[in-house]
């Protein structure tokens, strides 16, 4: 987009100001390649909020104003996800990983997931399928998934386990009625997530930059297509913190153009992007 088709002054300077911010603050990498992103994304906020002046925008950011800071984070993240995205980890951890987990954790009977960069929540509730068609042949056992992102719109999104009819076009219609209410009047062309599903899940806002507030430890990590927006050195500190929150052992799961290769000698890889912590 040149200079004269934007509605408003978008400087080079004010593009470096808010790409310097974002990268401190959630690791995301803005190249100057984003630059239009970065403004079609921002501009209707600043016409709304901000008199269409970015200097208004960017000192509000320097200002530490927490309004414009989440304003910012949210429309800067990219939220693309789907329920069973990448079909193969959710038929290994079925085929593989649960049946191992039955064996591995049958003194304590628990299971923990942890869905890192969980976006509008269609990640953890596929999680929760899977964990519901596994355990009701098992029961007794305490199986959670922690779901987590670092933007309050899409986690607002994914606690409500609200959906247009669309996004679950996939299921046949016996999956559907399994899974999701459909909504009626004011509703119609909307499905709900039904609550045995829901259960399965806490949803919590958490920047993956900062340190992890959770107890214990997780035995599957989901962190898929969220570390491709950041630097090589975030990469590094990131996955060294996903091992600690591991035992030996555990499951780690990332996106299909993601690596561990050259990033983190802690896992080792067990083919298709899942990997398993190393003793
Ligand atoms: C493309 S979505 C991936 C969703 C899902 N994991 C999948 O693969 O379908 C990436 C998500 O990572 C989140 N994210 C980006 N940076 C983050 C950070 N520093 N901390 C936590 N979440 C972050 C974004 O808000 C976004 O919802």
């Amino acid at each position: 987009m040149d200079k004269a088709a934007r509605e408003f002054e978008f400087s080079d300077k004010h593009f470096a100001r808010i790409s310097s911010f974002v990268t401190a603050q959630t690791g995301i990498l803005l190249p100057a390649a984003k630059k239009d992103m970065v403004y079609s994304r921002l501009s209707k906020h600043v016409r709304r909020n901000y008199g269409g002046s970015f200097d208004a925008f960017c000192l509000a950011v320097d200002n530490g104003d927490p309004d414009t800071i989440e304003l910012l984070i949210n429309a800067i993240t990219t939220n693309l996800t789907a329920f069973f995205r990448e079909k193969h980890h959710f038929d290994y951890l079925k085929q593989h990983v649960l049946p191992e987990l039955l064996i591995k954790n049958q003194a304590t009977k628990k299971i923990r997931i942890w869905s890192a960069g969980c976006s509008t929540g269609e990640e953890p509730y596929s999680l929760a399928i899977c964990l519901h068609q596994f355990f009701k042949g098992h029961p007794g056992w305490d199986v959670k998934v922690l779901a987590t992102d670092l933007d309050a719109n899409v986690l607002e999104q994914a606690a409500s386990g609200i959906y247009t009819i669309e996004r679950v076009s996939q299921f046949s219609e016996d999956e559907k009625h399994a899974w999701f209410s459909r909504g009626k009047a004011e509703n119609n062309g909307l499905v709900k997530v039904k609550s045995f599903l829901k259960e399965f899940i806490s949803f919590r806002r958490l920047n993956l930059l900062h340190p992890f507030p959770m107890k214990g430890t997780f035995d599957v990590i989901f962190c898929r297509n969220v570390i491709i927006y950041f630097d090589k050195t975030t990469q590094v500190g990131l996955f060294h913190r996903f091992a600690e929150k591991m035992l030996p052992g555990g499951y780690l799961f990332i996106g299909h153009s993601e690596t561990l290769f050259n990033i983190s000698n802690q896992f080792v890889s067990d083919g298709n992007t899942i990997y398993r912590r190393i003793t």
